[in-house]
Formats: structure tokens, sequence, C-alpha cells
């Protein structure tokens, strides 16, 4: 029993043979920079839609909520991500502070988490793609841009999404030859985004319309069923808006790399939420004011929809070609954080070594492959708002986890060395804990289903082989 709970020894810096420690090359502009890159994506460009279809437009309040209870989650990840500043992010830290098989709850869930990132970034990918090529004159066929559409388990429209299914190839390709993410390749992309929000925000505010705000929140608050099957009100959107704002923990896997870890971890997870909280609000204000919520629910590129909407058709195109040039920088992150966590996992030999095999290039070749392949069949065949979802519930897991490490630590080791203390420790890990939760009850019930089909996987597979291997190590 007791083994259950073993926690692991992290192996400091200075103990590390020189040829495993890695260069200290980046600083806080670096780390802002990686954050705002993984940070915006699907979630604001496509989400929003589902987002106002699930709120109207109290969608605003659900970004709000989602926020605040990602800033805690951010709070709890810069300290836990300085005091511990080893790969594996919330995997590692519980691993270190709650003991084994919470560590391998919280790994099983980042893989899942990562892998449907993954996909639901294509899909949202494959979304503005159709939009930019109907733009410029060129038509695929329906069947062939988006996936099966659902209304709860049942198909109502079948199709197969090619051009998710392109995307995945093209960033799994590129990874398996062994192409890094550049910080510099990084920063224009991050910037090309951010001019896109920008220039949306300046077109659409223009056209603000209070009474597209009437009535702001015909769902409510609480989630509840509505007579069409789908779940809704502020907080399912809000389960769904939380897509949109991590990321962050991303900057937690490049701590070994930071320069002054302490300060600049801390800067980089907190400053890379705020700017993208702030940018958020700004966004949904604009795109619920432009245009009633109802005319872009159902679009898989609703920002560009409500510039062709307002009657700025060459402005939605410029719109839809940023997305397509700078989405895929999430997908490339998100896949390369699918590998690190697979490998500090299999480096713990909870998972097969032989899988995290380092190919002569020095990339993992079969666990890439591996992954690219499952994303591809739920990029190909799966509606957004459910991948998305299932994404969420594993992200929430991991975050929730971060916030009662936070609370153990300082408890267990008051006076441990933290170079980031996080402010009202108790309200910012309580905030993370039991937002995530309130969070995760709010997510559509098949989502609360499927999720606990995968832990329970997860277990069995746990307790055959895992349990036994990791105990070797
Ligand atoms: N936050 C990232 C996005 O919205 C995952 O695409």
């Amino acid at each position: 029993m007791a083994s259950l709970f073993r926690l692991k020894q992290i192996v400091a810096e200075e103990d590390r043979p020189p040829e495993h420690r890695l260069a200290r090359t980046l600083s806080w502009p670096h780390l802002v920079a990686l954050g705002v890159g993984a940070i915006v994506g699907t979630g604001i460009l496509t989400l929003i839609g589902v987002g106002a279809d699930r709120a109207g437009p109290a969608v605003i309040l659900s970004f709000i909520v989602a926020g605040a209870i990602c800033a805690c989650a951010a709070l709890a990840y810069a300290e836990m991500a300085t005091m511990i500043p080893a790969s594996g992010s919330a995997y590692t830290y519980s691993y270190a502070s709650l003991g084994e098989i919470v560590a391998w709850v919280v790994g099983w869930s980042l893989l899942a988490e990562y892998t449907l990132v993954v996909a639901t970034v294509a899909v949202g990918w494959s979304g503005y793609t159709h939009g930019f090529l109907e733009g410029i004159g060129v038509h695929l066929p329906a069947a062939l841009s988006h996936g099966p559409r659902m209304v709860g388990w049942q198909v109502v429209e079948w199709g197969v999404n090619v051009p998710a299914l392109f995307i995945v190839a093209v960033v799994a390709g590129l990874l398996c030859v062994g192409t890094r993410e550049s910080a510099t390749i990084n920063a224009v992309l991050v910037v090309v985004k951010l001019v896109a929000l920008a220039v949306f925000v300046a077109v659409a505010l223009p056209y603000f319309n209070a009474a597209n705000l009437e009535p702001f929140s015909p769902f409510g608050f609480t989630k509840h069923l509505g007579p069409d099957g789908v779940e809704r009100g502020v907080m399912a959107a809000a389960a769904i808006i939380f897509f949109a704002f991590y990321g962050f923990d991303a900057i937690s896997t490049a701590a070994e790399e930071a320069k002054n870890p302490g300060r600049d971890l801390a800067i980089g997870i907190v400053g890379s939420m705020v700017v993208c909280v702030a940018i958020y609000m700004v966004v949904a204000v604009a795109a619920v004011g432009a245009l009633t919520y109802t005319r872009f629910t159902n679009s898989p590129e609703p920002l560009a929809l409500i510039l062709r909407e307002v009657g700025q058709p060459g402005v939605a195109t410029f719109l839809a070609a940023s997305a397509v040039i700078a989405l895929p920088t999430v997908i490339l992150g998100f896949l390369y954080g699918q590998s690190r966590i697979f490998f500090v996992m299999a480096r713990d030999r909870m998972l097969p070594e032989s899988l995290a095999k380092v190919s002569s290039r020095g990339t993992p070749v079969r666990i890439t492959v591996f992954t690219a392949c499952i994303v591809s069949f739920f990029a190909a065949f799966f509606p957004i708002d459910e991948i998305a979802a299932l994404a969420n519930a594993g992200t929430l897991t991991a975050f929730a986890a971060v916030g009662l490490c936070l609370l153990v630590m300082r408890r267990r080791a008051p006076d441990a060395v933290r170079p980031f203390r996080t402010p009202a420790a108790w309200v910012v890990g309580l905030g993370a804990i039991l937002g995530c939760l309130y969070l995760f009850i709010s997510l559509p019930h098949q989502t609360q289903v499927a999720f606990g089909v995968w832990n329970l996987l997860g277990l069995v597979f746990y307790f055959a082989y895992a349990r036994r291997n990791a105990a070797k190590g």
C-alpha cells in the first residue's frame, strides 16, 4: 500500500553529470513568448463560437471565470516549477509531492490532454484553412472538409476532416526529422497571431451594438441540459473556453533551460497568462458586440465569419491566413510536450522504455508516429467541441493536482527554498483545486464518462505493468 504513495527524489542540477545538463539560454521575454505562443490558438479563434452557443453573450463571463481559475493554476505552477525545476511538469511535481499513484493518474491524464489538444487545434486549423481557400476561390468537397457532426452520441452528418489529417502529418513529419521549435520562429509567429487578433478588435469594435448583447445570459449560470440534448450555461461554456487559456504549463517544461529560473519562470508563466486574459476579454467583447451570437456559433472559423458579416471580407481573409500560418506552432508545441511527458514516464519505467527510443537523428520517432496516428483518428472523425472537452478534462486533473502539490509542500516543507512564493498560497491552491473541480463537473456528461473510462484503463495498466516496473527503477 505504502508503495502506491512512493515519492520520487528529484536529482539536483549540480548532482547531474554535465552531459545531462541543458544550456541555460532562455530569459523571461523568451519564456513569455513561449507561453503566449502555446496559449493563443484554437480556443480564442474557434471555440469562442462553441462558447457563445453554450452561454450566449454571457460567454464574456465564461472567459472571466475560466481565466480566474487558470490564474490560480498559473501561480501554483510558477511556485512548483521554480521549486522543482525538472522536466515532466505536473507529473513530476505530483511524483515528488503526492506519490506514485497520483503521479500516474496525472501523467495518464496529461497524455490524453496533449494528444487531444493537438487534434483540437488541427480541427481548428482546418476550419480556417477551409475558409481561407473558399476566400480565394478554392472549394473542397464538404464531406472531406469536416468530421462527422454529432449531437450527443448521435452522428447527424458524416465526413472526414482531410485538412486536419494533413496538418497533423506535416507537423509530425517535421518533428521526426528533428526540426526544433526555434525561439525566433516562435516569436515571429506569436507576433503574427497577436497582430491578427489586434486587427480583428480594431475592425470589429466599431460595429459594437449593445442590442447584440440582449438577452445577455439566455441559458443561466450553471450547466443544464437543453431540449436539443446540448448542455448549456455560463459554466458549461467556461468548461469549454478553459481550452483557450492553457499552454502556460509548457513553460514549466523549459525549467532546466531558463537563465534565472526563480525569477524568469514566474514572470513567463504569470506574464503570459495576464497578457492572454487581457487579449481574450477584448476579443470576446468585440466578437459578441459586432454580431448576434447565433449567427456565428456553428462556424468553424467564427472570427473570420464575423468580419465577413460586418462587410470586411479582405480582413477576414487576412485573419484566416494568419491562423493558417500561426496555428501549427500550437500543434508543434503540444506534440513536443507529449513526447517529453512520455519520455519522463518511460524513464521512470511507468511506460515501456522501448517506445521512447530516440532515432539516430535524436528524435523520438516511434512515439511521435504513434501519437500522430492516434491524433489523426480524433482529428479526422470527431467534432471539435467533443475533443476539446476531453482535452480539458485531462488538463483540469493536472491543474488541480498542481494546486494540491502547492498546499502539500507548503505544509510538509514550509522552509524549503522557493525562488518564487505565490502570494496568498491557500487562496491560490484552493482556488485552483475547487475551480478545476467546478469546471470538471460543468463539462458535458459524456466527456466525464469518457474520461472516467480512460482513467480506468490507465489504472488497469498501472496495476498490471507500471507499478511493478516503476518499483524496479
Ligand atoms: N490554449 C491553446 C489553444 O487555444 C491550447 O489552442
